[in-house]
């Protein structure tokens, strides 16, 4: 027997990475698992991957009609967790406001469009888990529009969890810190990642990244512990208690 047995779950961005991590995990806890991405061969493997009758369902999350065509076809959600997201990195004289303009379009507004279209199906009981990251704590250098993005999931992910909360959902925000073996799609060439790399394992207590299993652990316990509501939950091997 699974501690999410029966459960429905919605985890965007589980085609791969920490979407695809907590998906896997919510699946062997018993939960029928939805993932959703935009590329349809990536969710069919990681369905595969991820087994227990897990389905697909190929969605731009930036585009709200997706996004409500999406969950009209569930008659309820007890789990939606929001992993669906891009990463862009640069000066700010450097990087284009529309570059930072199309990175809210997904991964904030996207966020915010599933909460709007899912919760009408989540009943008393249910739990959210929004994606940030320690950005939205932490000064990062060469992102300051996905920084404030992350403060604004954050802010977002706190006022939702005061006004569901009279409905009886919980709402939390995971904010992972580095997290290696995603795809972690961004701007970023290769040299340039080694070398932001190199500078971020210098603020990190731990000296090493963290794993998409990692989140996952945080995930199942935010979908587990009927108590936690209004958290920012970082994992980020101790990078914003330094
Ligand atoms: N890894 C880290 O160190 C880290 C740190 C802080 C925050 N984060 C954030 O955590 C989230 C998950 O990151 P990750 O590292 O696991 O990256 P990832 O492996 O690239 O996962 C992101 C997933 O989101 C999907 N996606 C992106 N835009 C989408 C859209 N508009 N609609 C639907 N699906 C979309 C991608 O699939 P498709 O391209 O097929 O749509 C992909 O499977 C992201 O928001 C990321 O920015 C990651």
């Amino acid at each position: 027997m699974g501690a999410l047995d029966g459960k429905v779950a919605v985890v965007t961005g589980g085609g791969t990475g920490i979407g695809l991590a907590i998906a896997e995990r919510f699946a062997s806890e018993g939960a029928n698992v939805t993932i959703v991405g935009r590329r349809k061969e990536r969710l069919d493997e990681a369905v595969k991957r991820i087994g227990h009758g897990a389905v697909g369902v190929a969605v731009d999350v930036g585009d709200d009609a997706q996004v409500k065509r999406l969950f009209a076809d569930f008659d309820r959600v007890d789990i939606l967790a929001t992993c669906a997201g891009t990463a862009t990195f640069g000066p700010i004289d450097q990087v284009a406001p529309q570059a930072w303009r199309d990175l809210f379009a997904g991964r904030f507004f996207g966020q915010l469009s599933c909460c709007h279209f899912a919760v009408p199906k989540m009943p008393s009981g249910s739990v959210i888990m929004l994606c940030s990251g320690i950005a939205g704590e932490a000064g990062l250098t060469n992102y300051s529009g996905g920084s404030g993005l992350c403060g604004a999931v954050n802010a977002m992910g706190r006022a939702l969890a005061v006004e569901l909360a009279v409905r009886g959902i919980r709402v939390n925000v995971l904010s992972p810190g580095l997290i290696a073996g995603t795809a972690g799609e961004s701007n970023l060439g290769p040299d340039e990642r080694v070398q932001f790399l190199a500078q971020t394992l210098i603020r990190i207590p731990m000296h090493r990244p963290g794993a998409p299993r990692d989140m996952a652990d945080a995930a199942f316990f935010l979908a587990t512990c009927q108590y936690a509501s209004g958290m920012v939950l970082n994992v980020d091997g101790g990078w914003t208690a330094s």
